[in-house]
């Protein structure tokens, strides 16, 4: 049913590009984030409180505490993202709380980082330019910065998804064989449809696009890092769960996996700046800005922004959360 006086919303953080905020600002009365820092869960609560509606980020946790601390009157959480792990469905659907997520607008962009990841891993680009700043430009050597060629190479791309197919579709234009591992999305003419063992045991790039969840929590650990090429690259920007990061350091460290791009990891976004991850020279690791652009990052806002008024007003959200 519609809320009939002005209702009251939460947006869980002060710097959100784009209109989205202004949108509800003309409706609601707001109730704004304004640390410095991102809201841990007790403070989530507390802005949440007595609120119609939420505007939050993919990693603020809205479980049964979250919705508890609401109250009744709460009945949508718009979620600026597309990834929906850190809340709790059943606890959503248990206090008829509608929760949308927006899952188109960062596809073509996420792609754009994985493809980056993959050419920065596969041709040492960051090696490179790491010792450029240290310094070490001074002749040109026929055996400096040697990478392995994308042109030719096999591309796995487990889960295959909307992001991964946007990365197939790259992939092809820079010459990339290309196959997948999915045992729910269908195939199309990038790509070839395979088991996931045969594909880490087969692909020069294995790239990650599963969400995270309970099944593809940890799928890719010391196990699965064995079976690939010694000369493979792994790639994950999809959530850091997906990955076990030690084994992944491990394989990096003897030897056994040729290089590494995360966009993503799993500590994120409070990570130990002493991580030995970031310390490895075959690794590329970026602050998870799969969807940072500011045309892409005000999409996602502004339709978490249009998500929740729809559901204020009594309408369907464009972009609910799946099942
Ligand atoms: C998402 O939308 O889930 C991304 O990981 C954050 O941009």
């Amino acid at each position: 049913m519609a809320v009939q006086r002005r209702p009251r919303v939460m947006v869980s953080r002060p710097d959100l590009p784009g209109n989205g905020v202004d949108l509800l600002a003309e409706r609601c009365d707001l109730v704004e984030w304004r640390g410095d820092l991102p809201p841990g869960p007790e403070e989530l609560r507390e802005l949440v409180r007595g609120c119609d509606g939420a505007l939050v980020l993919g990693n603020d946790p809205v479980d049964t505490a979250f919705l508890r601390a609401a109250g009744d009157a709460l009945k949508v959480v718009a979620l600026a993202s597309v990834g929906f792990d850190a809340v709790d469905r059943n606890a959503v659907r248990e206090h008829r709380v509608v929760a949308t997520h927006t899952p188109a607008a960062p596809v073509e962009t996420t792609a754009d980082v994985a493809m980056a990841l993959i050419l920065m891993a596969r041709r040492r680009l960051g090696r490179a330019m790491d010792s450029l700043r240290r310094g070490e430009w001074r002749v040109f050597r026929m055996d400096d910065h040697l990478g392995l060629d994308v042109q030719g190479a096999v591309l796995g791309l487990v889960g295959y998804g909307q992001i991964a197919r946007a990365v197939a579709r790259r992939a092809a234009g820079f010459g990339m064989q290309i196959q997948h591992y999915d045992p729910y999305g269908p195939g199309d003419l990038f790509s070839r449809e395979v088991g996931l063992e045969e594909l880490l045991r087969t692909s020069d790039v294995v790239s990650l696009h599963v969400p995270l969840t309970p099944a593809t929590a940890g799928l890719i650990g010391a196990q699965e890092l064995a079976m690939m090429k010694p000369t493979a690259t792994l790639v994950n920007t999809a959530r850091g769960g997906v990955l076990d990061e030690e084994a992944l350091l491990a394989a990096l460290r003897a030897g056994a996996l040729h290089s590494a791009g995360l966009d993503v990891m799993a500590a994120e976004p409070r990570c130990d700046p002493a991580d030995p991850l970031f310390a490895e020279p075959n690794l590329v690791v970026l602050p998870h800005v799969g969807s940072a652009t500011e045309a892409t990052r005000a999409e996602m806002v502004e339709l978490a922004a249009r998500n929740l008024l729809a559901v204020l007003d009594g309408a369907q959200a464009r972009t609910p959360l799946p099942g």
